[in-house]
């Protein structure tokens, strides 16, 4: 029977507004693309082609738009709607109906892997447990789901954001399961979060003697809960980057490292352009501007002048200004432009709620 994947597109995301003001947060591109499609394509890769995606209520329209019913990502999608974010088991628990009797996973739309997990999937599979955990060593172990393990290196519990840790071993939020764990989220009551967590309802396969396994993320993993982790995950993303040009660079301009550089758009002369960096399409570099490694650049961009580096610059921003730009994300249909021939002299803003400016 084949194994069906189900992506989790809701919850709060509280700590990256203002970005999410205006949309999900797994939506934010990494590297211009956003982060539940690294999700989508390697369940796709890794063998899934009927996946669901469980919407939260922001933006969950923007969700659908994007995916539709999947054939632009040959995977067949349907989507289940979470009407409150009350917790990843609350989450797990609609998508009974979808799971049916076979085995599935659960991939949290703001985590991405490195190399994918096609290799833990075929491990799932033949060792026959009744679930899998992908576990990863962390140095902050207290803010996520920790492994537990006995003297034999046993897995003997895990449990969610404890302030003892007890190992640095934290829970990926890719979870492996069958529908065993259907009957133990029923089970379960909400945490000192508010949430079902499903740390707990694992937990209770493990003590009831299941067979639970675990592997460890071979290269790196992250999950983006906030700007400095999508920051991370871009740099991390654009140390792998191909280099490939489909749009123009004029002759005086000088390119170093990896760039990608997408259809009809242009890197005017006297640029300097440092890679790793991704610019979309229809994005004009003007003249002299310089773009710095681990920069990635959306559709339909214009910078005037400046510079910036490490910095994620979305779709129809406007970049105008003799500033050095860096670390920064910066949202869609932005515009930041000078301001020194006006009068009287002085930073004139308009901003939204939780907009951040460091001047
Ligand atoms: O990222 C790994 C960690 O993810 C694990 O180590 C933890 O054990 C696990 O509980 C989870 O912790 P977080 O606190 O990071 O979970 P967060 O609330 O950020 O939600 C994770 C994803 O699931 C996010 O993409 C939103 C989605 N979600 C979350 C909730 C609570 C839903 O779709 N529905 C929900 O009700």
């Amino acid at each position: 029977m084949q194994i069906k994947g189900v992506i989790l597109h809701g919850g709060h995301g509280i700590r990256l507004r203002p970005l999410t003001h205006t949309g999900p947060k797994q939506l934010i591109p990494v590297a211009n693309k956003p982060i539940s499609q690294y999700v989508l394509d390697d369940l796709r890769n890794s063998g899934m082609s009927d996946i669901s995606i469980i919407l939260g209520e922001n933006y969950s329209e923007k969700v659908k738009d994007y995916y539709g019913d999947g054939s632009r990502f040959d995977v067949k999608i349907s989507y289940i709607h979470q009407p409150e974010p009350k917790g990843i088991a609350h989450a797990i628990a609609l998508c009974e109906n979808f799971v049916g009797s076979g085995k599935f996973i659960v991939y949290l739309g703001d985590n991405i892997i490195k190399g994918g997990i096609g290799k833990y999937v075929s491990k799932f599979i033949s060792k026959e447990y009744d679930a899998m955990v992908l576990l990863t060593k962390v140095k902050n172990p207290s803010k996520f789901g920790v492994a537990k393990f006995d003297s034999n290196n046993i897995l003997v519990g895990l449990v969610e954001k404890p302030k003892k840790p007890p190992s640095n071993f934290a829970l990926t939020g890719i979870y492996f399961l069958s529908p065993i764990i259907f009957d133990f989220i029923k089970e379960l009551k909400p945490s000192w979060r508010g949430e079902l967590e499903i740390t707990d309802a694992l937990q209770l396969l493990i003590s009831k003697g299941y067979n639970v396994g675990y592997d460890f993320v071979k290269g790196w993993w992250k999950d983006t809960g906030t700007p400095e982790d999508i920051l991370d995950a871009n740099r991390l993303v654009l140390d792998e980057l191909k280099p490939s040009v489909k749009g123009e660079i004029e002759s005086s301009s000088s390119i170093q490292g990896r760039i990608a550089i997408d259809e009809k758009s242009v890197i005017k002369k006297g640029c300097l352009v440092r890679g790793p960096c991704v610019i979309g399409k229809e994005t004009k570099i003007e003249a002299g501007v310089y773009i710095g490694p681990y920069t990635s650049i959306g559709n339909n961009v214009i910078i005037k002048k400046g510079e910036i580096e490490n910095s994620i610059i979305m779709d129809y921003c406007v970049i105008d200004v003799e500033e050095r730009f860096v670390d920064s994300i910066i949202g869609p249909y932005c515009q930041i432009i000078s301001a020194s021939l006006n009068r009287p002299k002085g930073r004139r803003l308009v901003l939204g709620e939780k907009s951040q400016l460091f001047l």
